[in-house]
């Protein structure tokens, strides 16, 4: 998607004759917006539209739970049970019309093949490594990385390792910010990250196989599964801008300032209707004055959501690696008592957290009730019945003097 690629052999211009062994090659234009839009144009040894069978169709049904109070809600996730492949083991959180979040911890690969028809992913690879195999190439991945896969891919994982991965799937597009880039789309001087850390597909394997392979693709809201007597991934080669890519959190230079720096300094990507921001370990505000913990907030047409990958949280209290808090909208947020006075000189932050900022409400599944604490709405209130000092020696007494534990975004 960022820039012009190409793997495997194309012919010297488009929509000519393209042979292997003698064999005209279908010619695919996979395209975006009709053919305005970005667009790769792959060459395949098959049809594409070849189906040897058309299998079922599973609706996606959503539990959805609808809580009794509008609250500040943290869900801790770290220990769910793993359960089903990558794709039956998405466990969905919660949802609206432009963003889909689920968690996912699966505990088998999948043998079939899974194209999403409707929607843009970002997954987000907490745990474990692999390669995603895909129509345009091998991605590889490791923990940290956002794999980046646009609708019409053809792909499959294989893990290696344990895996555990935040998923989010979206109607709309997932997209480099525009105002990180300049009139040509190359990533500007100021932008948290380049090119050189935005990693295409390394390798295209053409498979001939054939028997039966298949393929799940997510349409009209469900599942169709298709079984295809040749291997999908069938390319000889392709170029465009749409392809599979990774990024890693870990490459993404966290922007500093003299005080305190508000969230869209750590937008990674765009969505419909929504971000998705990155924060990473980092130098906090250096003025003297400064207070380096947030300030409190409405984001009266944001919800947001933050799941926290790694670092000590233990400023926030309860929150802990894998937790995930909800801040929705219509109602302030910000940190609990006595942290803005425990945060001043604290010079560095070790967090890694990801968040999502939604602008329209998000609903809730019965598996996020499942995980929800049921007390996190009372954590300020509960603080400020021990008095601030309470507060401030609690997370103090962590021994942690270096700002380590303290999340510089809530
Ligand atoms: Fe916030």
């Amino acid at each position: 998607m960022p820039f012009y690629q190409r793997l495997g052999d194309v012919p010297s211009k488009r929509h000519v004759q393209f042979r292997d062994n003698g064999t005209l090659l279908t010619e695919e234009v996979m395209g975006m917006e009709g053919f305005v839009g970005m667009e790769s144009i792959l060459y395949h040894l098959q049809s594409p539209c070849r189906v040897m069978k058309l299998g079922d169709f599973e609706e996606i049904e959503r539990d959805e739970w609808v809580p009794d109070a509008h609250a500040h809600r943290l869900f801790n996730t770290y220990d769910i049970d793993p359960g089903g492949d990558e794709i039956t083991g998405r466990r969905l959180l919660m949802w609206n019309n432009d963003v889909e979040i689920s968690l996912c911890r699966p505990s088998e690969s999948a043998e079939y093949y899974f194209r999403n028809g409707e929607g843009d992913e970002v997954i987000f690879v907490h745990e474990g490594s692999g390669t995603l195999e895909t129509i345009f190439g091998d991605v590889p991945y490791t923990e940290g990385d956002y794999v980046v896969i646009p609708r019409g891919t053809t792909y499959r994982f294989r893990p290696d390792g344990e895996q555990r991965y935040l998923v989010f799937e979206t109607p709309g597009r997932i997209e480099i910010p525009k105002r990180y880039r300049n009139q040509y789309g190359q990533l500007l001087e100021g932008a948290p990250y380049y090119h050189r850390d935005i990693h295409p597909p390394t390798q295209l394997n053409t498979h001939r196989d054939r028997g039966e392979f298949p393929v799940k693709v997510r349409v009209r809201d469900g599942y169709q599964t298709y079984v295809l007597d040749y291997h999908p991934f069938d390319v000889v080669g392709w170029d465009g801008y749409l392809y599979p890519w990774t990024f890693s959190v870990h490459d993404f230079e966290p922007i500093t300032g003299r005080i305190h720096q508000p969230p869209p300094s750590h937008q990674t990507f765009q969505g419909q209707n929504f971000v998705i921001c990155s924060f990473c370990p980092r130098m906090l505000d250096f003025d003297p004055r400064a207070v380096p913990i947030p300030y409190h907030h409405s984001n009266l047409q944001s919800e947001e959501m933050i799941y926290y990958v790694s670092g000590n949280f233990g400023s926030r209290k309860g929150v802990n690696v894998g937790s995930i808090t909800l801040h929705p909208s219509g109602l302030p947020h910000g940190p609990q008592p006595g942290l803005a006075e425990k945060s001043i000189g604290v010079r560095e932050t070790h967090e890694l957290a990801v968040m999502c900022d939604t602008f329209h409400p998000l609903r809730l599944t019965k598996f996020a009730k499942e995980l929800d604490d049921g007390k996190y709405a009372y954590s300020w209130y509960e603080n400020a019945q021990n008095g601030d000092g309470a507060a401030a020696a609690e997370t103090s007494a962590d021994g942690d003097a270096t700002g380590a534990g303290l999340t510089s975004h809530l």
